[in-house]
């Protein structure tokens, strides 16, 4: 069923654990998320970003409205966020199409700038309900817009969320985006003393890159919201190649879609065990 985003995150944090947030690009996506969340029985988080928007045409309402209908189907608590939007236009749509939350992303701009348009973007979506998040320290690997390397100063994250409003926030700690081996590396005293010194959850982006024993480490240390995306497309990509070379007359979509989404559901289910602490690495 639609769950609020704030709630499951604020579940996880009470628990000690961590949600994962997983991307949506297609209807299968969010199948397969659903399916992984229903096998682990844990609340989970569908996120569809502006990127995705783009790849369907400029177009929210089909892909939000697939998302939505799969999410309201479910047994297993699902939320809906809208990630990684640059967009104030994107941003007050959110609501009107079933959206618990967006990660509203100003961290490619200077802390003055960005500090001022996520406090304005916070303000619209208190109006229209919203729980919002944002980024400060420029995480790698967006379009390869941000340097590697970056991070979040915690003393700086404490002015921000103050001076923001955010409901969480996303810190660069070590992690990249669209990485496709396990190689990241994270600073676990730096997560703590973000932990320390921010009210708000913290959430990692740029997960696909982590190995599983960083990642449960990362939940140890303070990370709540734990978003993954790559990972997802290996599997699904990589079982729509092997269908694919394994039968060079197949031609049905449902024949090596099935698969696929199938391979997705298991990796879904299995970080969200992790991430829950119900499974060790
Ligand atoms: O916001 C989305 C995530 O940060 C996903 O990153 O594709 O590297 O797992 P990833
Ligand atoms: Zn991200």
């Amino acid at each position: 069923m639609l769950t609020p985003t704030a709630e499951i995150v604020a579940a996880a944090r009470a628990a000690g654990g961590g949600v994962g947030a997983f991307n949506v690009i297609t209807v299968e996506h969010a199948e397969a998320i659903v399916t992984g969340a229903e096998e682990a029985g844990l609340p989970v988080i569908l996120q569809i970003s502006e990127n995705a928007v783009r790849f369907h045409q400029g177009r929210l309402a089909p892909i939000a409205a697939a998302a939505r209908a799969v999410a309201d189907s479910s047994r297993a608590a699902v939320a809906l966020h809208l990630d990684h939007v640059e967009s104030d236009e994107l941003f007050d749509q959110a609501a009107a199409h079933g959206f618990g939350s967006v990660m509203y992303d100003a961290s490619a701009s200077s802390y003055a700038d960005n500090v001022a348009a996520t406090a304005a973007a916070v303000r619209r979506g208190r109006r229209r309900g919203l729980w919002v998040e944002s980024e400060l320290g420029a995480i790698g690997g967006k379009d390869g817009a941000h340097a590697p390397g970056a991070r979040t100063d915690p003393g700086e994250a404490a002015a921000y969320v103050a001076a923001t409003g955010v409901d969480a926030l996303a810190v660069a700690v070590g992690s990249s985006h669209a990485m496709r081996t396990r190689t990241a590396r994270l600073d676990h005293e730096l997560i703590g003393r973000l932990r320390a010194a921010v009210p708000v959850p913290l959430v990692l982006h740029g997960s696909s890159g982590v190995p599983d024993d960083e990642l449960v480490a990362a939940v140890r240390h303070g990370m709540v919201k734990i978003n993954i995306g790559t990972a997802l497309n290996s599997a699904f990509t990589g079982a729509v190649r092997a269908s694919l070379d394994g039968d060079a007359a197949l031609v049905d979509p449902r024949r090596y879609l099935a698969p696929a989404r199938a391979a997705m559901a298991g990796t879904v289910a299995a970080a969200l065990r992790l991430l829950a602490g119900t499974t060790t690495p």
